[in-house]
């Protein structure tokens, strides 16, 4: 397996931002701090105290529906490694380290890596796809990612012929990260897809938010986000993309087989064994709405599970 770079030391202790930071951010913040001198409303999108990105490409995959307001994104949030309470996560994760980091690719794939994390970042073209995002528990939001396809990732590695499934890992270190210090849950979090749930061109991974760095509250430096599925599949602060042939056991269906299922495809169909899923709570909302098929990606998606029972396979 080859290493790309593996810095020991946190670079930021004792180096200057700008050469800390991925290039391409610090330029994208010197441009942007430019640019907000001679012209105040180029910066508007930005600004909400994280590292501007530069974005190649922008699409919006929510029917123009209104975004989440970046403070509500920001800090209401799963995020168990931290804490079990919504609220709390920004403050408890504020001195999270997310550089040095290091995500490796490995099992079933011709070429297995280890990626620094802005090398990995810097391969591929960043894009800005705004997603409807719906939580097991009902709650939804529409927010403006920055990523890439998983699949120009997944191209890379080479899957071998057997590997059907893609496990991911979060980080396990419970000296930054106290809500493991308890064992809500069966530590690290993991979680996985199909490889062609993965190879889907919906599926990215995701390193920023509303045109800036991910905040650590919602899975910096690197999480998964697909949207047509419940929230906990979008696996935070990803230090391990596996390739198996085997279906992974995941976090959650370890914790509760009975209420999370592998696939966990948002449908208004299946209610959780103890709730409802036929409506949600849109933050920012008053009035509940109806949860779409697939969260509103029936089209795109609804082929591959074509010839499922989807009640069985929940
Ligand atoms: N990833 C990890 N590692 N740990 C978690 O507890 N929670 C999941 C998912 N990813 C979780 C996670 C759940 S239940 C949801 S709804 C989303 O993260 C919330 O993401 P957000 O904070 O960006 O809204």
């Amino acid at each position: 397996m080859s290493i790309e770079k593996d810095p020991e030391i946190n670079e930021s202790d004792v180096t200057p931002k700008e050469v800390y930071l991925d290039r391409r951010e610090f330029m994208a913040a010197s441009v942007s701090a430019a640019a907000a001198a001679a012209f105040p409303a180029l910066t508007e999108a930005g600004g909400h105290g994280g590292t501007p990105l530069k974005i190649d490409k922008r699409v919006d995959y929510a029917s123009k529906e209104e975004q989440t307001s970046y403070k509500s994104a920001a800090s209401y949030n799963n995020f168990y490694e931290f804490s079990t309470e919504k609220e709390g996560i920004a403050e408890l994760s504020k001195d999270f380290r997310p550089r040095p980091w290091t995500v490796t690719v490995e099992g079933l794939v011709k070429k297995p890596k280890r990626y620094d994390i802005d090398a990995l970042t810097r391969l591929f073209p960043l894009e800005e796809r705004i997603y409807r995002m719906r939580c097991v528990e009902g709650w939804s939001m529409v927010i403006p990612w920055v990523g890439f396809p998983l699949d120009g990732l997944i191209k890379l590695s080479e899957p071998e012929s057997n590997a059907k499934f893609v496990e991911f890992t979060t980080l396990h270190d419970p000296s930054q990260m106290i809500g493991q210090r308890r064992e809500v849950l069966q530590w690290p979090y993991v979680e996985a897809i199909r490889l062609d749930e993965a190879v889907h061109p919906l599926t990215i991974l995701s390193v920023g938010m509303y045109g800036e760095v991910l905040p650590n509250q919602n899975g910096a430096p690197l999480r998964l986000v697909v949207p047509w599925k419940y929230g906990f599949k979008s696996i935070k602060s990803i230090v391990k993309i596996r390739f198996t042939q085997q279906m992974p056991i995941t976090s959650w269906m370890q914790a509760g087989p009975q209420e999370y299922g592998f696939y966990a495809n948002v449908n208004p169909n299946v209610d959780h064994p103890r709730w409802s899923q036929a409506t949600e709570r849109r933050i920012g909302e008053l009035l509940r709405r109806k949860t779409l098929m697939f969260n509103g990606y029936a089209e795109q998606v609804a082929a591959l599970y074509a010839g499922m029972d989807l009640r069985k396979n929940f």
